[in-house]
């Protein structure tokens, strides 16, 4: 049996659904021959309620790093993360990252390390519903041809419950008390959050390095319950709907606040749920839809990126 050390930094919702999952999940990796050993869990505040295994080795101290064979990256932000994650890519050991911020807003540094195959990043877009593996393999052989998508599990939440009339203050506030939100909430509902995600599923469709600085983005701040009453009237809902498509010899992607009409498979695929049209040339049109944010979701996806891992496969690469 083969031991792997693994090392997490954030223990949120996501870090402690995964540190359970991971626990469930040990027959599994003990088939593939592997035992993993989590050797570190960097957190803020170590008095602060969890829910984790008992003996999970939680600490203020990120010297464990050092000695990780692999590194899991669930805490969010950007300088604070990628400072954490420096050696670790110094040293071209394998990456496993939620965090679609980091993702879009400093693809320079993590680009080499990412077309080298040690970056896994399935739950930063659409979480557990799987999107930036059919990306990065079976959907290359067809020409890209247009996606437009809901990337946003919070917006969904808000849209939808406004839809029942409820106002878009409370609305919010249950998506933050669901755990979908981020911290600030502006990045989902200023559409950011959105547009982080489509940069990076950019890079597989379009342009390897597509940068983030590329989308144009609007939130759903200022949409109102007349607005959505006024969809209603037109057969329509009103999604936050993220669209990349050809634009003569280059690429046009937009978050925005748009009128879909109700037999749209995006509105189709359930209230407040992620959802995705892509259109291939060869593949035709493709439906992905599901759960796309929340602790245990996200943390699927985290498990599985990293049964891939140690099953050697290569992490998440973007065009060269
Ligand atoms: N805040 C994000 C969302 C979390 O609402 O979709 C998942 O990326």
């Amino acid at each position: 049996m083969r031991t792997v050390t693994v090392g997490l930094l954030g223990c949120g919702s996501v870090g402690q659904n995964m540190l359970n999952l991971l626990e469930r999940r040990r027959a599994i990796f003990a088939d593939l021959g592997v035992q993993l050993v989590v050797c570190g869990v960097l957190v803020r505040d170590l008095a602060a309620q969890r829910d984790v295994p008992t003996g999970t080795p939680l600490t203020t101290d990120p010297s464990f790093l050092n000695e990780c064979g692999m590194v899991v990256e669930v805490m969010g932000g950007i300088d604070k993360p990628l400072s954490l994650l420096s050696g670790i890519l110094r040293s071209d050991r394998p990456v496993i990252t939620a965090n679609k911020a980091l993702l879009a807003e400093r693809w320079d540094v993590l680009r080499e390390h990412a077309l080298g195959g040690r970056l896994y990043y399935e739950s930063a877009v659409m979480a557990g519903t799987p999107i930036i593996g059919p990306m990065s393999t079976v959907l290359r052989a067809s020409r890209f041809i247009r996606l437009q998508a809901v990337l946003n599990g919070t917006c969904a939440y808000i849209l939808s419950q406004m839809e029942e009339g409820k106002p878009y203050q409370q609305a919010l506030s249950e998506a933050q008390a669901l755990g979908y939100a981020e911290d600030p909430p502006t990045l989902d509902v200023g559409g950011f959050d959105t547009a982080h995600k489509l940069a990076v599923l950019a890079r597989f469709c379009a342009d390897g390095d597509f940068k983030f600085a590329d989308v144009k983005v609007s939130g759903i701040e200022d949409v109102t319950l007349d607005d959505i009453a006024a969809a209603r009237a037109a057969g329509e809902k009103i999604k936050l709907v993220a669209t990349l498509e050809r634009d003569g010899g280059g690429w046009k992607a937009e978050v925005a606040p748009t009128r879909l009409s109700n037999d749209h498979p995006i509105c189709t695929s359930g209230a407040g749920r992620n959802a995705m049209v892509y259109e291939g040339e060869e593949c035709g049109p493709l439906i992905f839809a599901g759960g796309g944010a929340g602790g245990m979701v996200t943390a699927s996806a985290v498990v599985g990126d990293m049964m891939d891992c140690v099953l050697g496969f290569p992490g998440h690469v973007p065009l060269h």
